[in-house]
């Protein structure tokens, strides 16, 4: 099975925001690295603008030609947003406004009114909602019975016990992966996936269906340039 590659291109953002003018220029990079053969674009248009703005979410929704993946907190704003571009997908993260980044799932069976409505909402515009989740069976389960079309797996603790204990720090992952699957749902995964456990982790879950990764990607292009660092990270989702 392929798996897409999905590009969060907030860092870009953030270095175009250090300055206040156009350099680099975002569009041009989302343009670029779709030719660089990456499947979709990801963005977080966070409510202070500090990377991503609403202007830029609009403006990338009319250049993305592979699959264009929203994410945020699911309020009045993002749900307009989605509701007006009709991206392929909608990433609900349950971040609060101060988060660095987002750094934990969706606790589903808590806040499962909540999603409910709202994964209804979303899914009447076109667009396949994603539920971001810790790799627990309850939170699987979870985001099954509000209506997703699909979880992404925080994968930030795999990555950081990947370092001393690689066999164990995929065995939650493949578990809530095999129950998603098994339930119908397409399985995502993100954050602090990068060159070093990315190739374990896609051998290790091979339906894997999106991986969506920013922070690390765009600081392997300042070294190997955006075009060859996409080559390899294309080739360790196993695409020659
Ligand atoms: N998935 C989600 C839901 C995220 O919030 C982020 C970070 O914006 C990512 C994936 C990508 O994480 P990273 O930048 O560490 O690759």
């Amino acid at each position: 099975m392929k798996t897409r590659l999905s590009v969060n291109v907030n860092k870009i953002a953030t270095l175009r925001n250090a300055r206040g003018g156009n350099i680099p220029n975002l569009y041009q990079f989302v343009k670029d690295i779709q030719n660089f053969g990456i499947h979709g674009v990801t963005v977080h248009p966070r409510p202070d603008e500090r990377h991503i703005t609403l202007k830029d979410t609009y403006e990338i929704s009319k250049i993305v030609k592979t699959n264009y993946n929203i994410e945020g907190y699911p309020d009045e704003r993002f749900i307009k947003i989605i509701s007006e571009i009709k991206p392929e997908q909608a990433t609900l993260v349950p971040d609060t406004h101060d988060v660095i980044t987002s750094d934990q799932g969706w606790d589903t069976v808590k806040s499962k009114s909540l999603l409910r409505d709202v994964i209804k909402n979303l899914k009447s515009f076109g667009t396949k909602v994603s539920v971001f989740i810790n790799p627990e069976l309850e939170f699987v389960e979870g985001a099954f019975d509000c209506g997703a079309d699909r979880i992404e797996l925080y994968t930030g603790d795999y990555s950081s016990e990947y370092l001393t204990d690689k066999s164990n720090s995929i065995k939650k992952y493949v578990n809530a992966s095999l129950k998603g699957k098994k339930l119908g749902m397409d399985v995502n995964a993100g954050h602090d996936l990068n060159l070093e456990n990315l190739k374990y982790f896609k051998s290790q879950i091979p339906f894997l269906f999106e991986v969506s990764i920013g922070h690390a990607l765009i600081s392997d292009s300042i070294y190997y340039g955006i075009e060859n660092t996409i080559k390899k990270y294309l080739s360790n989702l196993n695409y020659e």
